[in-house]
């Protein structure tokens, strides 16, 4: 039975410069899909999956986020007074029990295999779970318990996967496989955004990682790769061959909320799961033709 996975990471240190100018002072995490922004459905998906800790990796400017996970005490007071008991549930269910969520600074965004890094002393000798709060992922269980799930039986590292078009495969890290089994694929090889027509597959690495505490000795002085960035799948390469290594092949669907197309999918998508928005964001939808 390999080491539980209690501790995950929740890397939120990048600029969002797709976003801008609405990144300039609202960090990207802080989007909301439909009313709830994209740091919280990583923090939910997180605990449903067993997670206990949390460590976010901020940045400047990020300080909504830690505002995000406190309570909002005028706020609080004000709708207990209106008897706004919905409204005030709703607030108090975004705060973590005490202790719960821990802050460090990514003080310069040198690319997400550093902000990981900039967590090891929080994960000491443990496996870990690193989740991206952009890649948004609606399934049931959630992604990351599906993935924990793969973990118990496999122990060594456990990655989410999709097949992504092949006109798409250079803007993902992508897989070199070997055996397939119950969706879960052997991972033999990975190469961050590989040109055009050099792609392994078409299997793509999305923002959800189960990793072993050996990866950050990887991370660490590691030189900056694609994009001029210090990159995990580098990191996670030098993984291979060292324990089990698979990609999971989640149940669920995937919105890219990095990207503004990506991050409107989500919303509408979402929009039309709720009951009491789908009449009228259906009918709006198809009076666009
Ligand atoms: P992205 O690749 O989407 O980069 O990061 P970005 O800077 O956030 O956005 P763009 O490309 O400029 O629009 C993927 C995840 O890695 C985190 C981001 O916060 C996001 O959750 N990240 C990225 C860091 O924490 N630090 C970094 O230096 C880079």
């Amino acid at each position: 039975m390999p080491v539980p996975v209690r501790k995950a990471i929740l890397p939120v240190g990048g600029l969002g410069t797709r976003f801008l100018p609405a990144t300039k002072s609202l960090p990207k995490e802080m989007l909301p899909v439909v009313d709830k922004p994209l740091i919280q459905y990583a923090f939910e998906e997180g605990r449903a999956a067993g997670i206990e800790q949390f460590m976010v990796v901020t940045g400047r400017g990020k300080q909504a986020i830690e505002d995000h996970f406190d309570h909002a005490v005028e706020l609080q007071d004000t709708l207990a007074r209106r008897g706004r008991a919905t409204a005030l549930q709703l607030v108090r269910d975004s705060v973590p029990v005490p202790g719960q969520v821990s802050y460090t600074r990514q003080q310069d965004p040198l690319g997400l295999g550093h902000a990981v890094w900039c967590a090891r002393h929080f994960i000491g000798d443990e496996p870990v779970a690193i989740i991206l709060p952009d890649d948004l992922i609606i399934g049931e269980p959630g992604c990351l318990a599906q993935m924990v799930e793969a973990y118990r039986e496999t122990g060594g590292t456990v990655i989410a996967a999709m097949e992504v078009p092949a006109e798409q495969v250079s803007s993902y890290g992508i897989i070199t496989p070997g055996w397939t089994r119950d969706g879960l694929v052997e991972v033999r090889g990975l190469v961050e955004k590989p040109a055009a027509g050099t792609a392994p597959s078409r299997l793509a690495v999305i923002g959800r990682y189960i990793v072993q505490a050996s990866l950050f000795a990887h991370l660490e002085g590691q030189e900056p790769g694609a994009g001029g960035e210090i990159q995990i799948t580098d990191a996670l390469t030098r993984e291979i061959g060292a324990g089990p290594f698979n990609a999971l092949l989640f149940e669920g669907r995937r919105f890219d909320c990095g990207d503004r197309t990506g991050w409107l999918e989500a919303n509408i998508a979402c929009a039309l799961q709720r009951a009491d928005m789908r009449p009228a964001v259906s009918a709006l939808l198809a009076s666009y033709g």
